[in-house]
C-alpha cells in the first residue's frame, strides 16, 4: 500500500505468519532498495513487493527487485503480459491483482502463479465495473485454475472464512493494516480511519484511474470536478500535486488524498500488525468451529 507499507509493516506481518508486502508504488528505486534490505534484516520469513505496472520508473524497480533477490512479486494496475515472464525467468513467483474474471484469465494466460480478486469495497485503486468481492470471488474462482486470493472488505477472521467458502485460498488485507502501529501512514490518517463510519468512502476518478477515498476536501474537489464533466487533463491536474503523499503520509486531512476501503467502518483501533494477524487467525479458527453464529 502506497505511503503505508514500508519494511516495518511488511516485516511485522511476515514475522507474525502472514506474507508482508512492501508497496513500491510510492517509492523511488533507491528507497525501494533500502526498504527491501531493511525488511531482509528484520525477518527471515518470506515477504513480497507490490509493483503497480503503471509506475513511471518501472524498469528500475524491477531491476532492484531482481538484484535484491526478492522471491515474490504482486503486480497490479497494468497488463500482466508485459513483465510476468521476465520475473519467472528469475524464479520469482508472480501474483497479479484483478477486478474481473476476464482480467483473471489474462493473468493466468500470462503465466501468473495466482491472482488477487479485488472487489469494489477495497481501498485504493479499483475496477471500473464495481463488482463486489462477494460476486467477483466465485466468478474468478470458477474462471481460473490457479489459486485465488480474495481482497476487498476483509478485516476479520470471520470475513476471511467467508472468502474461503467462496473459493479463496488466501486473503489480501489492506485497510485493516493502515490502522497498525507499523504502517508509515500519518497518525491523523490512522485516526480518521478508525473513526470512519459506513458510507464515509466512495469510488471516484472513474475517468482516470478509479480510486476509493475517504470523504474530505480533496474528495469534494474531485466530486465537483467530475459533476461538471471535467476531462482527464483536469483530473490529472487536481491529482498532480502529490495529493496522496500530502494526505496519507503528511497528514493533511482536508487537502490530501486518503485512499481507504469500506471496511474502515469496522476498524476501531490501531494495533501492532502482529496482533492484527493473530486476531484474524483466532477469529478465523473460532469461526471454523461455529461458522453459523451471527456474532464474531
Ligand atoms: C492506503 C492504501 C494504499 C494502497 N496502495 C496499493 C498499491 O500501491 N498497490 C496495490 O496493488 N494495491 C494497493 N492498495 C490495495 C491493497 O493492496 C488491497 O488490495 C486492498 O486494500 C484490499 O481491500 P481492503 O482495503 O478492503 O482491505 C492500497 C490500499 C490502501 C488502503
Amino acid at each position: 500500500m502506497i505511503w503505508a507499507s514500508g519494511w516495518k509493516l511488511a516485516s511485522a506481518v511476515s514475522n507474525a505468519g502472514g506474507l508482508g508486502m512492501i508497496g513500491a508504488g510510492s517509492m523511488y528505486p533507491d528507497t525501494l532498495r533500502e526498504h527491501i534490505q531493511k525488511c531482509k534484516a528484520a525477518t527471515s520469513k518470506p515477504f513480497a513487493v507490490n509493483v503497480p505496472l503503471l509506475y513511471p520508473d518501472l524498469d528500475k524497480h524491477i531491476q532492484t527487485i531482481i538484484e535484491e533477490g526478492v522471491k515474490i512479486v504482486f503486480t497490479s494496475a497494468g497488463n500482466p503480459k508485459t513483465w510476468t515472464q521476465h520475473f519467472k525467468q528469475h524464479d520469482i513467483t508472480v501474483v497479479h491483482v484483478v477486478s474481473s474474471s476476464k482480467f483473471a484469465l489474462k493473468a493466468q494466460e500470462a503465466g501468473c502463479d495466482a491472482v488477487v480478486a479485488e472487489g469494489f469495497e477495497a481501498g485504493g485503486h479499483n475496477g471500473r465495473e464495481e463488482t463486489t468481492t462477494l460476486v467477483l470471488l466465485p466468478a474468478v474462482a470458477e474462471a481460473v485454475t490457479i489459486p485465488v486470493i480474495a481482497a476487498g472488505g476483509i478485516a476479520t477472521g470471520r470475513q476471511m472464512l467467508a472468502t474461503m467458502v467462496l473459493g479463496a485460498e488466501g486473503v489480501q488485507v489492506g485497510t485493516r493494516f493502515v490502522a497498525s502501529e507499523e504502517a508509515s501512514s500519518h497518525l491523523s490518517f490512522k485516526e480518521a480511519v478508525i473513526n470512519s463510519k459506513e458510507g464515509d468512502t466512495q469510488l471516484v476518478m472513474k475517468k482516470l484511474t478509479p480510486v476509493r477515498l475517504l470523504k474530505n476536501g480533496f474528495y469534494q474537489e474531485v466530486q465537483e470536478a467530475e459533476a461538471r464533466g471535467a476531462d482527464e487533463i483536469e483530473l490529472k491536474r487536481i491529482l498532480g500535486r502529490a495529493r496522496a503523499k500530502l494526505g496519507m503520509y503528511e497528514g493533511n486531512m482536508d487537502e490530501g488524498e486518503l485512499e481507504i476501503g469500506q471496511v474502515s467502518a469496522l476498524v476501531k483501533d490501531i494495533l501492532p500488525a502482529g496482533q492484527i494477524v493473530k486476531n484474524i487467525w483466532q477469529e478465523f479458527s473460532d469461526a471454523l468451529v461455529s461458522p453459523l453464529q451471527s456474532k464474531a
